[in-house]
């Protein structure tokens, strides 16, 4: 068990020291891939190195034990693997911890995880980001100048960033979906709503890989085929939608968008009952009276019938007047 010093001293006195230590750690490391035993204990006076036994939840017995917990405060049983990017809380515990001074370190690390300090010298947090092993060691130094080393090894997952980012007032995003294969990105009759001027960032969700297809228009042919979890940034220049469809499979595989110009819209004069446009009232587009104006101050002017803004009634759509006002806002 745990602390004992009895035993084989005069044979392993005779071994120098540092070699011991490199048996340590590598007995420490083949035990725990093996899932055996929880640790060992080792006496510099007497040169004695004994198991501190089978732990259960963790690793170690009960006078100086290692155990793991997730960001919700289960415990992760030895054996089970560290998923990317989450961060866990490592614990050293025992009834004879508050004789001891700990000493942490990561003796495997090739999961690229970093080690960081907890609230007091018990407690550590390790986030793991890369494929790979890690193995959380800590060293327990004994008032009789003893010391016992825990490890807890474990394999690490990659973590899948989200390089993506969400839709806001200049980019809208969209994500070819998982399983989309050759078959169409979205569906004619639901395009995706593009004002000029804004990021169309087209995210692959897929595992296979995309590319989209454009004769230059409304923005650049994407020059390579991105796979799961890239992303490519098209910039809307005009109104201009031809055919749109991923490179790599044909026009079967097609991409709907709908394009929109706010600017344009300003200054047309087939929106309204009278053969005005915005222009007619509030200057020309790049001198307008009205930028900054929302989308509910234009929509209210309009259906109050402000300044004889009715002419509008009906004949604009909700979505040419968010054009104008994203254009009034540029
Ligand atoms: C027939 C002339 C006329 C046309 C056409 C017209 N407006 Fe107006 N608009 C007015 C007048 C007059 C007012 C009230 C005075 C003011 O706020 O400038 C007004 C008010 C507004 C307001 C302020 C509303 C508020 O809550 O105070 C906004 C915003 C606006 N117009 C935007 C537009 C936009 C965008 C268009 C084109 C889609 C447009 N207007 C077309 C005449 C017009």
């Amino acid at each position: 068990m745990g602390h004992d010093q009895n035993g084989r001293a005069d044979r392993l006195n005779r071994i120098k020291k540092t070699s011991i230590t490199l048996v340590v750690a590598g007995l420490v490391t083949i035990g725990l891939f093996q899932n055996c035993d929880g640790g060992f204990h080792y006496d510099p006076n007497s040169g004695e190195l004994s198991s501190l036994g089978a732990a259960g939840a963790g690793v170690g017995s009960s006078d100086f034990k290692l155990t793991t917990f997730n960001s919700s405060g289960i415990v992760v049983s030895e054996g089970q693997s560290f998923q990317g990017g989450v961060e866990y809380k490592v614990v050293a515990s025992g009834t004879r911890i508050a004789d001891s001074v700990l000493s942490w370190s990561l003796s495997d690390n090739t999961g690229n995880c970093v080690l960081k300090s907890g609230t007091g010298p018990e407690t550590r947090f390790v986030t793991c980001d890369k494929s790979g092993r890690v193995s959380v060691q800590v060293t327990a130094i004994w008032p009789d100048g003893s010391t016992s080393v825990l490890a807890s090894a474990r394999t690490t997952s990659e973590l899948i960033r989200d390089l993506c980012g969400t839709s806001d007032g200049n980019r809208i995003v969209f994500r070819i979906p998982a399983g989309t294969g050759t078959m169409a990105w979205n569906s004619s009759s639901s395009p995706v709503l593009m004002f000029v001027g804004q990021t169309l960032r087209i995210c692959n969700d897929d595992s296979a890989n995309h590319q989209l297809h454009t004769d230059g228009q409304p923005c650049a042919h994407q020059n390579a085929a991105m796979s799961k979890g890239q992303f490519y940034d098209c910039a809307i220049a005009n109104t201009t939608v031809t055919g749109l469809y991923d490179h790599i499979s044909g026009t079967n595989a097609a991409f709907y968008i709908r394009t929109l110009d706010g600017a344009a819209l300003y200054a047309d004069t087939t929106k309204t009952s009278s053969n005005q446009s915005c222009a007619s009232c509030h200057n020309a587009f790049a001198t307008s009276s009205k930028r900054g104006s929302s989308f509910t101050s234009i929509k209210n002017a309009i259906s109050s019938n402000r300044g004889g803004m009715g002419v509008y009634s009906g004949r604009i759509t909700d979505d040419e007047i968010r054009a104008i006002a994203y254009a009034l806002n540029r």
